[in-house]
């Protein structure tokens, strides 16, 4: 079939219903929700036999619905309507949530419904939630609407008739639902109220008597103090105590800001606070905010990091590195990077980037020194003679993320991950982290260069295929780690490990005595050069965008195919 997907946002789900839509053999499309006349226009040039709602932020018009069925993706059980889904039920504690498939009619979320899938709720962060369950649950769902929809049988039940259904009409949650009292909440109650808010909107509340919005709450099992005050910092975040414990905040917005690490929106107050380290980068066994942690298990050393959003910023690349160098000196020969739960790298902070051309230094220098410091991150990586280095990827990557995880040995993906290894969207980036080393050996010239000139996502088995990554271990995270961890050990315990070893320091001396890493770097940052300091300003006028979260004016031309140049419709029933 012929399937437009009509969205606010070519984000990660999105992007991965697309993906899922192509394989199962329909043609896609996507139109990005601007305008009711846009939208019409694309429904004319792609003549949809379904259209596909996976993110939208407002109704679609009568004049589409009324012709076409839509499918709109809402992230609630059956019954369930409003635009705060995830908010409520994350606050209210619900064990078990949802993803419904239903038709867009006149009344907003209400339409009959084509299909539906169920998951625990864990206690989590909303984004996390809606990167990883609502994804999948909704991947589920809408590949089952599709089949049902071109069967050409199945009738989609009318809300009405569905006497299962638990959902109900919730409004808007508004700042004063999530009402935060840090003198009377405790630790559980701070936590489920900030993850409920977590993306987006943000907490609403006040720090050091300021107004902000608070993002990415985590608990703190040991320190303590009077409830409501910040007792102590820790690299980017602040503590705060409760009435029975403290909850650490690691990122906030204050007003007309951008969403920043929290001790450096609050900078001057934050250098007043008591540091808090933790002692060296092994996992600490109570719950506290540890961004960098390393665990050892059978021969085999873990480096996790969960760094927000998988963004990454001087400090946390130059920590990151720190934290390599002395992993590689313990005694192990097989060391897996595990990134993050929701994200392994997105490559350069953007945000924290960009809060320097507001502070008056400079974005460019801040550009410059970030990129550099990702490098030495992934130089490090290369270097590893004495380990086979693994990047696990649990999350998704994007951008140089995609390349540091290249700098490795072996790339793991969960089945369910995408990969975004290109920059270009950023403005045209050339983008550095050695890639134009580790792409082309593993992919040859020719897909490199069709990587990063079309600018599509790819699917963990795309990754595969092309030879971007080495293998693809289960689909939940459980048991992705699981898999992981019993992969690494066979590594580790093989008496091939050595040969291996040995065939990699022969192959990097081989390389390196063709054409050495540092050539490739400074070819690379050549052209970072021009995009952070040059006269093209377009990289920071797309960074401006992105951080602010700009309303999209178009369709980017590669993802809306209806609207490339000589696009002909094909007659129905016939994808190309
Ligand atoms: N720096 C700062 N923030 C970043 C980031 C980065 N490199 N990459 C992603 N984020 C943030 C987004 O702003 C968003 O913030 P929010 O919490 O306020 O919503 C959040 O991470 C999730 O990003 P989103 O775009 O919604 O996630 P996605 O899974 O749909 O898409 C990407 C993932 C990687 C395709 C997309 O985030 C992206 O293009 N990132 C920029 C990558 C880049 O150009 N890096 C710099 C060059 S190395």
């Amino acid at each position: 079939m012929r399937i437009l997907l009509l969205t606010h946002a070519f984000n990660s789900l999105c992007q991965r219903l697309a993906a899922q839509l192509q394989q199962h053999g329909h043609e896609t499309s996507i139109e990005f929700d601007i305008a009711d006349s846009v939208t019409e226009e694309a429904v004319a040039l792609f003549r949809p036999e379904l259209i596909v709602a996976p993110y939208l932020r407002r109704a679609i018009p009568e004049s589409i619905w009324s012709h076409h069925v839509c499918l709109i993706v809402h992230p609630g059980i059956v019954g369930d309507r409003g635009p705060s889904a995830l908010d409520w039920a994350i606050q209210d504690g619900e064990a078990q949530w949802g993803v419904t498939v239903l038709q867009a009619e006149g009344e907003m979320d209400a339409g009959p419904v084509w299909a539906s899938a169920v998951f625990p709720l864990r206690a989590a962060k909303k984004s996390s939630v809606y990167r990883q369950e609502v994804t999948q649950a909704a991947s589920q769902a809408v590949l089952l609407a599709v089949e049902r929809f071109s069967s050409g049988r199945y009738l989609p039940r009318p809300l009405a008739d569905m006497a299962d259904a638990r959902g109900r009409l919730r409004p808007l949650m508004k700042q004063t639902d999530r009402g935060l009292d840090w003198a009377r909440d405790d630790t559980a109650t701070v936590l489920r109220k900030m993850n409920a808010a977590d993306g987006f909107p943000g907490l609403g509340d006040t720090l050091f008597g300021q107004p902000c919005q608070l993002f990415d709450a985590w608990p703190e099992a040991i320190l303590r103090g009077v409830p409501g005050e910040v007792i102590a910092r820790r690299e980017g975040a602040l503590l705060r105590a409760t009435r029975d414990g403290a909850v650490w905040i690691g990122h906030v917005k204050r007003p007309d800001g951008i969403k920043l690490p929290a001790a450096m929106a609050f900078a001057q107050e934050a250098a007043a606070l008591p540091e808090a380290p933790l002692d060296g980068w092994w996992r600490a066994d109570v719950a506290t905010w540890q961004d960098i942690a390393y665990e050892e298990c059978d021969g085999v050393g873990y480096l996790h990091f969960e760094f927000y959003n998988g963004a990454m910023s001087t400090a946390q690349c130059q920590r990151l590195r720190t934290a390599l160098v002395w992993a590689k000196q313990r005694s192990i020969q097989v060391l897996v990077l595990m990134g993050g739960r929701d994200f392994w790298s997105n490559g350069i902070h953007l945000n924290v980037i960009e809060a320097a051309s507001l502070d008056g230094t400079s974005a460019a220098d801040e550009s410059w020194v970030n990129i550099n410091a990702m490098n030495d991150l992934a130089l490090e990586l290369i270097h590893s003679p004495k380990q086979l280095t693994v990047a696990a990827l649990c999350g998704n990557a994007g951008a140089g993320g995609c390349f540091l995880a290249r700098a490795a040995d072996q790339v793991w993906l969960r089945d369910s991950v995408l990969l975004n290894p290109h920059y270009k969207t950023m403005g045209n980036l050339y983008g550095s982290e050695y890639w134009t080393y580790s792409l082309p050996r593993r992919v040859g010239e020719d897909a490199a260069r069709a990587i990063m000139r079309e600018r599509l996502p790819m699917t963990a088995q795309g990754a595969l295929a092309s030879g971007f990554s080495d293998a693809i271990l289960g689909g939940e995270v459980d048991s992705f780690r699981t898999l992981v961890a019993q992969r690494a050990s066979a590594l580790a315990a093989s008496a091939e490990l050595g040969a291996m070893l040995g065939a990699k320091r022969e192959v990097r001396a081989r390389d390196e005595a063709l054409k050495p890493l540092a050539a490739y770097r400074e070819e690379e940052l050549t052209q970072m050069r021009r995009n952070f300091y040059g006269f093209d300003p377009s990289y920071h006028i797309a960074r401006h965008h992105f951080v602010r979260k700009s309303l999209a004016s178009w369709t980017p031309r590669h993802l809306a195919r209806h609207r490339e140049p000589g696009w002909l419709v094909p007659p129905l029933g016939e994808a190309s």
